[in-house]
């Protein structure tokens, strides 16, 4: 920890196609963060973390590769941010299996994102129950100061910090306790049911990033609204139109208040259709983006193995110091 540099660090899987929470939620941040001085970024694809959910092994590869460019596309800057794979650097698995020993299962079952999924269907491995201890490996290997994540990922980086806290009382300061840092829309809701988080397991009331503009423009022209008459902002009673609100406030990077004002007048039609023409307009830059992007996979494929190689050296220098705290030779 002699580095006065901050370190961020953040994960994401590639499973399936990321959507305006991902975007709003994340990855706007992770990208902002490339502006500031005095931090080291390292920005990876959980593909071990992807293998716990249902997954087709043929399209593995695949989805690795699309997400690099996604990733890419929505403004992580290779010159700015170490972008790599974790399976790539095995370090991360071997220090989750140091933290596994420190852990008990308890606290594991009653991590609500585990408890959803289980209750949504999927098979409960063993890998689904220790997958937020394996990102507490991915963070704390690499001493971050800071994590941007969505709001769903508080419970997991709160365990984080106690697995740091932990491993320091037993064996000795070696860890930081890392911070989340969330954006002002950490909680983007569903566009047809806004008591749930907007997630690709509901792709009705998903906005995906590169869907066409027709399919963009029609997905927001279906979102619910409710029986008031007039745009309003109030989360708690209002939750609908209060998300499209929201949604509209963080791509034109105003306040929610100045969006309310300026469609006070306006029925829920045209207001909803300025809204898809300002996600439009935002997004259009990246989905150009991605296209050229995908014609430069080998270029790509290098950069991910040569920031392995970089990843590897940075974390091995950790694991090595975890080893010899625990008594390993
Ligand atoms: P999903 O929940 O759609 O499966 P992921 O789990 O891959 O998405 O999430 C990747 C990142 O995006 C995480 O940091 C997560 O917290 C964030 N995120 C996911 N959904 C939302 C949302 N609806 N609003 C804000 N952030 C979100
Ligand atoms: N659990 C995160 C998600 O589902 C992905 C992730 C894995 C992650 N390791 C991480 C996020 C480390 C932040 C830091 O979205």
């Amino acid at each position: 920890m002699s580095t006065k540099e901050k370190v961020v660090v953040t994960g994401f899987q590639p499973s399936g196609r990321l959507h305006i929470g991902n975007y709003l939620g994340m990855f706007k941040q992770a990208a902002a963060m490339q502006k500031e001085k005095g931090l080291k970024r390292y920005y990876f694809i959980a593909d071990y973390h992807s293998l716990t959910q249902k997954y087709d092994p043929k399209q593995k590869s695949r989805e690795i590769m699309e997400m690099a460019i996604d990733a890419l596309a929505l403004g992580i800057d290779p010159k700015k941010s170490t972008l790599f794979i974790q399976s790539h650097v095995p370090h991360h698995t071997n220090l989750a299996w140091i933290f596994n020993t420190l852990t008990p299962v308890g606290e594991l079952e009653r991590m609500v994102s585990y408890k959803e999924k289980v209750s949504q269907g999927q098979i409960a491995n063993a890998g689904l129950l220790t997958y937020p201890i394996l990102m507490a490996a991915d963070i704390l290997i690499y001493d971050a100061d800071f994590v941007p994540v969505g709001e769903d990922q508080i419970q997991h980086l709160e365990l984080t910090r106690a697995i740091a806290r932990k491993f320091n009382q037993r064996f000795g300061k070696t860890f930081k306790e890392p911070q989340a840092l969330l954006t002002k829309t950490p909680r983007v809701m569903s566009l047809n049911d806004p008591s749930n988080k907007m997630s690709k397991s509901i792709p009705s009331g998903c906005l995906f990033i590169f869907d066409s503009e027709a399919e963009t423009t029609k997905k927001i022209m279906a979102a619910q609204t409710d029986s008031h008459k007039t745009i309003g902002f109030d989360p708690k009673n209002r939750p609908a139109v209060s998300n499209l609100v929201l949604i509209f406030a963080a791509f034109r990077g105003v306040s929610e208040k100045e969006i309310v004002k300026e469609f006070k007048n306006v029925g829920y039609k045209e207001f909803k259709a300025a809204l898809a023409k300002e996600i439009n307009s935002s997004l259009k830059p990246l989905r150009t983006r991605k296209k050229e992007l995908m014609k430069e996979k080998s270029k790509i494929t290098k950069l991910l193995e040569q920031n392995a190689k970089k990843m590897d050296r940075v974390a091995s220098k950790k694991i090595e110091a975890v080893k010899s705290k625990v008594g390993l030779i």
